[in-house]
């Protein structure tokens, strides 16, 4: 069985990658063959400056192995050193047709937001798509804003093999439901795209502040709260035991309890939560050399089985 995700190097990896991807892949990886990469590509989608690019990569790369990523067992890479997947992404572009595209939600909540539509924007879920036919992949751990492009690539499989013949696997997407979309701190999607994110690893002050500015309601301290309402309620749950969880919610309800007490719990369990990936993350910063060295090797295992996917499809439409 192979499982695949990818990551976006458009801002530093933040606690909804973590608990809606990062996580559920790391613990895959006893389950199967694990391919993780950096969706490089589809970060050029929203125009990011090469400096910031570049920087992202990189990162990306640290946070993710510091997170338990075992290149022992996965294969991790960039992908952009798998052209195969570009070439893919032409082929399936002629099978796609524009009304799936526009129905895309993705795209239109972009666009809302006042992000210049680039024709690759547009077309982001067909390289998607082409990331995870080209592996063959069989089930792709996601968080619940994926879903539709994990159907968009379905639809475009079943195209494709119905016109061509049985070529690609029609992948499903695994979704842990309870960690489904993770609030940021303006009560919006996190997203690296959003600069509303509560980074995995930054400068201490920096995410005390973050979460100092996450937004609520404007009920005084002694009023009584609603947990089930408050993003900050939601971000703690991620990190607390069902007993802490429990106590947080009488304390919302008594009243005497304000946000800014909540806020103050949320840092320090955090703080501590990510403490042993932290120390994890300063040994590779320090050894950047090994770092890239297994996204080097990654990228070869990864054109690899690329590259047999791409013989069967050039064959199956005509090229060759
Ligand atoms: P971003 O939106 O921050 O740029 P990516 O698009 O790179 O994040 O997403 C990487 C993975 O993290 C995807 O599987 C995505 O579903 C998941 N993810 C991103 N944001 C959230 C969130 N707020 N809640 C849950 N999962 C998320
Ligand atoms: N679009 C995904 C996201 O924003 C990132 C991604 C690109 C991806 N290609 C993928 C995820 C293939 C899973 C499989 O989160």
């Amino acid at each position: 069985m192979r499982i695949l995700s990818g990551i976006q190097p458009s801002g530093l990896p933040h606690i909804g990658n973590y608990f809606g991807m990062m996580k559920p892949a790391v613990a895959l990886q006893e389950k199967g063959e694990v391919f993780l990469f950096i969706a490089d590509y589809h970060s050029l989608t929203t125009s990011p400056s090469p400096e910031d690019l570049k920087k992202y990569i990189q990162e990306v790369a640290v946070d993710f192995l510091a997170c338990g990523l075992d290149p022992k067992n996965t294969v991790f890479f960039r992908q952009s050193d798998v052209p195969q997947v570009t070439e893919l992404t032409w082929i399936l572009n002629c099978v796609t047709s524009v009304g799936l595209l526009e129905r895309a939600h993705s795209y239109k909540d972009k666009v809302a937001k006042g992000f210049v539509p680039n024709n690759g924007l547009f077309s982001y879920p067909v390289l998607m798509a082409a990331d995870i036919l080209i592996y063959r992949s069989n089930i792709v751990p996601v968080g619940k804003d994926q879903k539709q492009h994990l159907e968009i690539t379905r639809d475009i499989a079943q195209r494709f093999n119905s016109t061509y013949g049985e070529i690609f696997v029609v992948p499903d997407e695994q979704i842990t439901e309870n960690v489904a979309v993770i609030p940021g701190i303006d009560g919006q999607k996190m997203s690296k795209s959003y600069n509303n994110t509560i980074p995995i690893f930054g400068k201490e002050k920096d995410i005390k502040s973050r979460i100092m500015s996450i937004v609520t309601d404007s009920k005084g301290l002694n009023d009584p709260k609603d947990p089930d309402k408050c993003n900050v309620f939601a971000l703690y749950s991620l990190f607390a035991d069902s007993h802490h969880q429990k106590k947080m919610r009488e304390n919302y309800h008594k009243g005497g309890y304000g946000y800014g007490h909540a806020k103050k719990e949320l840092f320090e369990l955090s703080w501590e939560y990510f403490g042993p990936l932290r120390r994890r993350r300063e040994e590779l910063q320090n050894d950047l050399g090994y770092v890239q060295e297994i996204i080097r090797e990654g990228g070869e295992k990864a054109r690899a089985v690329a590259e047999l996917t791409m013989c069967d499809v050039r064959k199956a439409v005509g090229i060759r």
